[in-house]
């Protein structure tokens, strides 16, 4: 390195940026490869509410709503939620009709039916999208005890003629919580039901879509005696859900507060114990995922803060050995990646870098000096059309802290920076997110904007409360060759 003439400005330089900044080492050449994901790591969910109020603003021939779908592809989409265990398939019913109903007064009131047409609607924009489609089934029609298939067969045979192709139905939506709506059925129930399923399924078509369970709210004693009493065939997935916390009780704070990040990770700890103890060869799904439940933070949870908690999720969720995150919502309520205009929120955005640039297998990389400093690594994904070759590495990372911190990364001289910072003067709880200082935005209805990177080399200067990708072209790691 050449040393500056005049020296005295540069020790001065230097004290002041130790004084301010913090420094860390992100040591990506030596960092083991632990996990392995597919390119359907991220999912999307449309909670079935949004189809009981007769898909409120969402535009079926929106070309809008079309290209920001496709450009999630491939991923799977989840329809379900609490309204799967209110719905009826009736084939006789053409039309979906308007109607305004509040799950939360009295859910008991929203048995709802789903029409031919809704039906309809939901494959074809799943095929045109290029998604693959989860649609949970109703748990809760029984009889003496037992699940009774009568209305899902409907639904199946009405599939099948069409040549709609699901890749999976779930049964029941968080059946631990079912005391809360007056209902219950144990564990051990839930899997010979899950049984019956199984064979309607196998006996309805010689490609049977898979099946994903329990869909529990947490980790929990029902998860855990679900999978025990399963068998072999029981599930292809196993799905659990998590939020950090009530929508109600978000503050922008809460949105990128360390201990609650750190919250998840013992959780994950548990699901995946749980998995790899009592449903080998399976794999541990988050089913349906978001910051904060009943419908997120008004103001907060759509904004360019809430890429915090989800950026470290998928992370931590890659670590930890899960397969598939599936985010609660594509569109509805305050926590979706599309706004009622259908218009992408910063977390679409934040979304889509992460398909594109994150690739498998995941790297685990520590820095342990500054806590406000969050890093994950992966191999970059070659497959995205960003025209990286194998041995590229992408770290992701975030600073929680209210300092600019320093970061070194080792692997390769050249990095292609992806930074995300607030798109307006709203800071975090802006409506827009900037990369690399310009705003993303739809140049048309037709296309995505390009995605460029910064080229830069050296420490990388991380400002306080901004995230990003870092991609290492020229790293040749050999685990992602
Ligand atoms: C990832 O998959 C590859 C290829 O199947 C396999 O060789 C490797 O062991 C897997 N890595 C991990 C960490 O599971
Ligand atoms: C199905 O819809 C038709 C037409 O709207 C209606 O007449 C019928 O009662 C419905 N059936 C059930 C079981 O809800
Ligand atoms: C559950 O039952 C109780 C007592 O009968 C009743 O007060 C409550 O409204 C019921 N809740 C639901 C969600 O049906
Ligand atoms: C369980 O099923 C998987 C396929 O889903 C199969 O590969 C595995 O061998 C089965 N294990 C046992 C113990 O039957
Ligand atoms: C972060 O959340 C924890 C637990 O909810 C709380 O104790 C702590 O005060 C919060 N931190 C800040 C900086 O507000
Ligand atoms: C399963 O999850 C429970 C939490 O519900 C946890 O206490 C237990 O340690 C986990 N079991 C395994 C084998 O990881
Ligand atoms: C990552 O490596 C650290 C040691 O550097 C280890 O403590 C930790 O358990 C590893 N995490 C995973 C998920 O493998
Ligand atoms: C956010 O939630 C509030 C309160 O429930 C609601 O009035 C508003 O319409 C929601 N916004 C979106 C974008 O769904």
């Amino acid at each position: 390195m050449a040393f500056c003439k005049n020296t005295c400005w540069y020790a001065m330089l230097l004290l002041l940026l130790i004084a301010m900044t913090s420094c860390i080492m992100v040591d990506v050449t030596s960092a083991p490869a632990v996990q392995n994901i597919s390119s359907m790591f991220v999912g999307v969910t449309i909670d079935l509410h949004v189809m009981r109020d007769g898909w409120r603003t969402m535009d079926f021939s929106s070309q809008k709503m079309l290209t920001l779908a496709k450009g999630l592809a491939p991923c799977y989409l989840r329809v379900g939620g609490t309204g799967a265990d209110f719905l009826i398939f009736n084939r006789t019913q053409e039309r979906q009709s308007k109607r305004k109903t509040n799950r939360d007064i009295d859910p008991v009131s929203l048995d709802f039916s789903m029409s031919v047409l809704d039906w309809d609607t939901l494959n074809q924009f799943v095929q045109q999208a290029g998604w693959e489609l989860i649609f949970g089934l109703n748990a809760l029609l029984r009889a003496n005890g037992r699940w009774d298939p009568t209305n899902a067969i409907k639904l199946l045979k009405y599939t099948i003629e069409k040549g709609y192709k699901p890749a999976a139905y779930e049964l029941g939506n968080e059946p631990d919580l079912y005391p809360r709506i007056n209902n219950s059925v144990s564990p051990a129930s839930l899997v010979d039901d899950f049984g019956t399923l199984r064979h309607t399924l196998t006996s309805m078509s010689p490609s049977p879509p898979l099946l994903f369970g329990p869909d529990t709210a947490y980790v929990n004693g029902y998860f855990q005696q679900f999978l025990q009493a399963s068998k072999n065939t029981t599930v292809d997935a196993v799905t659990w859900h998590h939020y950090y916390f009530a929508g109600s009780s978000g503050t922008v704070e809460k949105y990128h507060n360390i201990s609650i990040l750190d919250s998840l990770k013992p959780l994950l700890i548990d699901a995946v114990g749980n998995c790899t103890q009592y449903a080998p060869n399976k794999p541990c799904w988050l089913g349906e995922t978001s910051s904060s439940y009943s419908g997120g933070t008004t103001g907060v949870s759509d904004k360019y803060v809430a890429g915090f908690l989800w950026l470290d999720k998928l992370g931590l969720s890659a670590l930890y050995g899960l397969k598939c995150v599936i985010r609660q919502s594509f569109y509805g309520r305050n926590n979706s990646l599309i706004d009622v205009n259908l218009n992408p929120n910063p977390d679409y955005w934040l979304t889509i870098l992460y398909q594109r640039l994150v690739g498998s297998p995941v790297l685990n990389v520590s820095q342990n000096t500054d806590p406000n400093v969050r890093v994950y690594a992966h191999c970059t994904n070659t497959d995205s059309g960003m025209g990286y070759q194998k041995g590229s590495v992408t770290v992701y990372l975030m600073n929680l802290g209210h300092d600019v911190v320093s970061v070194d990364i080792n692997g390769g001289t050249s990095q292609n920076l992806y930074m995300l910072s607030p798109g307006d003067g709203n800071g975090l709880v802006s409506p827009f997110v900037k990369l690399n200082g310009e705003i993303l935005m739809l140049p048309n209805d037709m296309e995505l904007p390009p995605l460029k990177p910064f080229y830069h080399e050296g420490t990388i200067a991380l400002e306080a409360l901004q995230f990003g990708f870092v991609v290492l072209p020229d790293a040749r790691k050999w685990e992602c060759l």
